[in-house]
């Protein structure tokens, strides 16, 4: 591949910024100066270093995010902030967020370009679990729980598929469920005669929002996290 194709999928800048640097003789390649953006170079092989730091190929980047209330699952939106807004300075070309959360609700975000991950979990064939917290308006009772656990009738042409449900305190409960509707677990509340006045997703898969991460802040997936959710 193209050397300034390389650097700017490793996070070095924008191609402009690259070829400058380059210009500039702060980029070597098996440590020989490298002369031009469009030097072909073996991002499986060659040592390549940039302005004295040397540049580790990814295919693919991964950020979990912490997503707070009032930013939207979008890559670009004319009003709203959106989630692609808090990753500061990184490289946003290709990214995008795997599935949506509501606007009003917080939590785990994937954030990545692996199209093929992505499309892998949110198909609904795979059933991927998605463990939410939710905070309730009223107590939550047996009865509940049970339809909840059964499946109910969203107002869509089949029920929702049994969700478990772990009751936390009587207005406080963990769901999980394995599809992706939209607002499916406000209206999963709603239909057995409740309302989610919270909602924060704590998991995706083999993916666990992480403890330490603030709202509103991200980091990079381990290769231990990825490997998690190739599985
Ligand atoms: N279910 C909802 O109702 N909202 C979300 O954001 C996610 C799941």
């Amino acid at each position: 591949m193209r050397l300034d194709k390389f650097l700017s999928d490793c996070g070095f800048g924008t191609r402009s910024q690259i070829k400058k640097d380059i210009k500039a003789g702060q980029v070597t390649v098996n440590g020989q100066q490298a002369l031009k953006p469009e030097q072909q170079v073996d991002e499986t092989k060659d040592r390549i270093c940039c302005t004295g730091r040397p540049c580790v190929y990814e295919k693919y980047v991964y950020y979990m995010l912490h997503k707070p209330a009032g930013v939207v699952s979008a890559t670009r939106d004319d009003r709203e902030k959106t989630v692609l807004d808090l990753l500061g300075n990184e490289r946003k070309a290709g990214l995008f967020p795997v599935g949506r959360l509501d606007k009003d609700t917080e939590g785990l975000l994937l954030i990545t370009d692996d199209g093929a991950l992505s499309h892998r979990l949110l198909s609904p064939a795979r059933h991927v679990e998605k463990e939410y917290e939710c905070c309730l308006a009223y107590p939550i009772d047996e009865e509940q729980k049970t339809r909840l656990e059964q499946g109910v009738n969203i107002g869509d042409k089949a029920l929702t598929k049994p969700a478990v449900v772990c009751i936390l305190n009587e207005k406080k409960v963990t769901l999980t469920i394995t599809e992706g509707r939209f607002h499916q677990i406000k209206r999963m509340l709603h239909a057995v005669g409740n309302e989610v006045v919270y909602l924060k997703r704590l998991r995706m898969g083999g993916l666990t929002l992480d403890g330490n991460l603030a709202k509103g802040s991200y980091r990079r997936l381990t290769q231990e996290e990825i490997n998690l959710l190739s599985e």
